[in-house]
């Protein structure tokens, strides 16, 4: 095995040696941080072939398919976990003990209600304001209402700062809806699981009970798990480039969920149902995929495709089981934008265009759908995600944080603009 790269020149520049860096699985990584001081950057848009970080977290290998939290393939978390237990690994790096989990658990039950001053600010937007756009507001201000996390030096405030996200994103998102519907915010009822009780934040009123079911909670853990961390995505890394300037992690959090909002990322699941709404009926799939193969248009056929995966991702198997189960368990295969979706997946993953480009339904695709039965309006798709990345992001954050080699992101360019030039007074331009 190669243990250095040399980079020749078709010029008299001497020959530059790189060494080549090898991870516990997966691809070798070419070390170029010297190569400024020979005078050259890379050029990668897009970070196609760029590592940025080391990472123990998360391993991903897009060709066959497999998707590993600290180790654990994610069928294995997914079948036999619930989400606090794999926020657990993703932070601690271990699945927890008995004793371990009954702590974090209860730690994060003890951090689940919001400082009462927070409802003011959600009070500041308008009925209509999107989910997405409420949490990055009410996640940044997180920083002004806990400003003892702002130290990012010490690892035990750190440690505090993951708790209090863990334990409030879910708050914030059920408020996030409730304010949209104009219902009184429900507080959170600790004797719930995790799922369970933002279940409760979002669909009980003051009035009216509201018992999960608990085929729906289970396949809301399992929703969680399945989103919970990916590796060095646009998202995470957004995170942890505000993060390297030694911002704070509310804020570092908030900027992830901005990034996440996109739809070519997170806000994929609720563009996805948008275009089947558009879509209507299955009359109109031709046209759809038509316009998704144009070159001349835009569209793309939402909820298919994946920058890494290049083979079925492991989560949209696991979410496509689930879809079907939560379909049984309401009684609605037959409804038909269920139908309309089935039909889809099915004619995409027969058509020539999709099948050689290796573009399979992706996990945003099924949980969108699971969702959508469970009750969940559209516009709540991508706050839901961003609840559960929450984990990822502030395990990557902590990481980061703790990392020797960490320092202050700053990519470098390729300046394509005007040369130098004089400048001319008004009346001569
Ligand atoms: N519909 C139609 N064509 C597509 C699609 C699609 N959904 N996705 C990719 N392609 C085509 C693309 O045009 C290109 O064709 P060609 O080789 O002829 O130029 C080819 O497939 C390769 O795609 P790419 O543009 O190189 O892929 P990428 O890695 O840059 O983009 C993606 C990945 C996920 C942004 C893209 O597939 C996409 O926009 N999908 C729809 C949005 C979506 O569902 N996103 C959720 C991703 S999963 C959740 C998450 O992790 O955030």
């Amino acid at each position: 095995m190669a243990t250095k790269a040399t980079i020749t020149f078709d010029s008299d520049s001497p020959p530059i040696d790189l060494p080549i860096l090898k991870g516990s699985l997966g691809t070798d990584v070419i070390d170029i941080r010297s190569l400024g001081k020979h005078g050259y950057f890379t050029y990668d848009p897009g970070f196609m072939s760029t590592a940025a970080c080391n990472s123990d977290i998360t391993f991903i290998d897009g060709e066959q398919g497999l998707l590993y939290y600290r180790g654990y393939p994610i069928e294995q978390l997914a079948e036999n976990c619930d989400f606090l237990e794999v926020s657990h690994l993703l932070l601690h790096g271990e699945l927890p003990n008995v004793d371990q989990r009954e702590a974090f658990v209860s730690t994060i039950k003890q951090h689940t209600m919001l400082h009462d001053q927070m409802s003011n600010v959600f009070r500041g937007f308008r009925r209509d304001a999107h989910p997405m756009a409420v949490m990055i507001a009410v996640v940044g201000a997180m920083a002004a209402f806990y400003p003892d996390n702002n130290d990012v030096s010490d690892p035990a405030l750190r440690k505090t700062a993951a708790i209090r996200l863990l334990a409030k994103v879910p708050t914030i998102a059920a408020w996030s809806f409730k304010y949209n519907l104009g219902q009184p915010f429900m507080y959170p009822k600790n004797k719930l699981g995790y799922a369970e009780n933002f279940m409760h934040m979002m669909f009980a009123t003051p009035c009216e009970e509201y018992t999960p079911n608990p085929i729906l909670a289970k396949a809301f853990e399992r929703i969680l798990i399945l989103h919970a961390d990916h590796e060095q995505n646009a998202s995470t890394s957004t995170v942890r480039l505000v993060g390297s300037s030694g911002a704070n992690p509310f804020a570092c959090i908030a900027a992830g969920i901005a990034s996440l909002w996109g739809p070519s990322h997170g806000g994929a699941n609720e563009a996805t149902l948008n275009m089947l709404e558009e879509m209507g009926d299955v009359s109109r799939i031709g046209e759809f995929i038509k316009r998704a193969k144009d070159k001349s248009d835009s569209f793309k056929l939402m909820g298919f495709g994946h920058r890494v995966y290049r083979n079925m991702d492991p989560r949209a198997s696991i979410m496509r089981k689930t879809c079907h189960e939560v379909l049984n368990e309401l009684g609605l295969h037959d409804d038909p934008m269920f139908k309309l979706a089935m039909e889809l997946e099915k004619i995409a993953l027969e058509d020539d265009y999709f099948v050689t480009r290796k573009l399979y339904p992706n996990v945003d695709f099924y949980s969108g759908i699971v969702m959508r039965a469970m009750g969940i309006p559209n516009s709540m798709f991508t706050a839901i995600f961003a609840l559960a990345r929450t984990a990822g992001w502030i395990s990557q954050w902590c990481e980061m944080n703790a990392d020797p080699e960490q320092k202050i992101g700053r990519p470098r360019q390729l300046y394509t603009g005007a040369e130098r030039r004089e400048f001319l007074a008004l009346h001569e331009r």
